[in-house]
């Protein structure tokens, strides 16, 4: 099997392709095969030419911190919990996301997720009682990874704007929720950074890992349900 793989130097460079065999097991995730590649026969590409370890993230490998999400085959998917032997053809095209900053191959730069909640003051605050009707979304809303996936298929995130996606849309529904004494000032921010611009194309929904139905949160805040 050939993996194909869009690899970058520094944050400047350009990228370019390199393409890497792969004779291990079909039960090994993305994450394994980037691990085999690094670890297996020094790093050794199609050509025969020794080359540099493959730059990625990971912490948890089973899917919970969100840190090795890429675009594999196209589609953006956590790399430790997509398996070889579900992907279709002899060949893995893998690249890093495309909404973000490259740093170096697959690792690329999603602070302005954590700042566009500094920016906005997007915080809980004080724990308020809610009424347990509103528990069970608020577990789903709070599973968020902040990994990207939903940024990467939004129409309409582009980073560095001021329309900030799925990711923060969830957060407004959890801080409007969770304390209601800041609803109003929330319900602000989530239409100027979300609600007024979201075309609803719902893909975000499609690729996320947690399976936040965002639908819901976007209906509670939409709804004004919280003031
Ligand atoms: S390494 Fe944590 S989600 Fe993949």
């Amino acid at each position: 099997m050939r993996v194909k793989i869009l690899r970058q130097k520094t944050p400047d460079s350009e990228p370019y392709w390199e393409v890497f065999d792969y004779d291990g097991s079909a039960d090994n995730s993305v994450a394994g095969v980037l691990e085999y590649i690094n670890y297996h026969d020094d790093t050794v590409n199609v050509d025969g030419v020794r080359s540099t370890r493959i730059a990625w993230e990971c912490s948890c490998l089973q899917g919970v911190c969100g840190a090795c999400a890429m675009v594999v085959n196209g589609v953006p998917v956590l790399a430790c919990e997509t398996f070889v032997r579900d992907l279709k053809g002899r060949e893995i095209e893998i690249r890093p996301l495309r909404k973000f900053p490259v740093l170096r191959d697959l690792v690329v730069d999603r602070s302005s997720i954590q700042e566009n909640l500094m920016k906005t003051d997007l915080y809980i605050g004080e724990y308020r009682p809610s009424p347990e009707e509103d528990h069970a979304h608020q577990y789903a809303a709070a599973k968020c990874l902040k990994c990207g996936l939903c940024l990467e298929v939004c129409p309409n995130y582009v980073d560095g704007s001021h329309f900030f996606g799925a990711v923060f849309a969830n957060d407004c529904y959890l801080a409007a929720s969770r304390n209601r004494t800041r609803a109003k000032e929330v319900a602000g921010v989530y239409a100027g950074h979300f609600g007024n611009e979201c075309s609803k194309s719902l893909s975000c929904m499609e690729v996320c890992p947690m399976k936040i139905p965002t639908i819901a949160s976007m209906a509670k805040l939409n709804r004004n349900k919280f003031r």
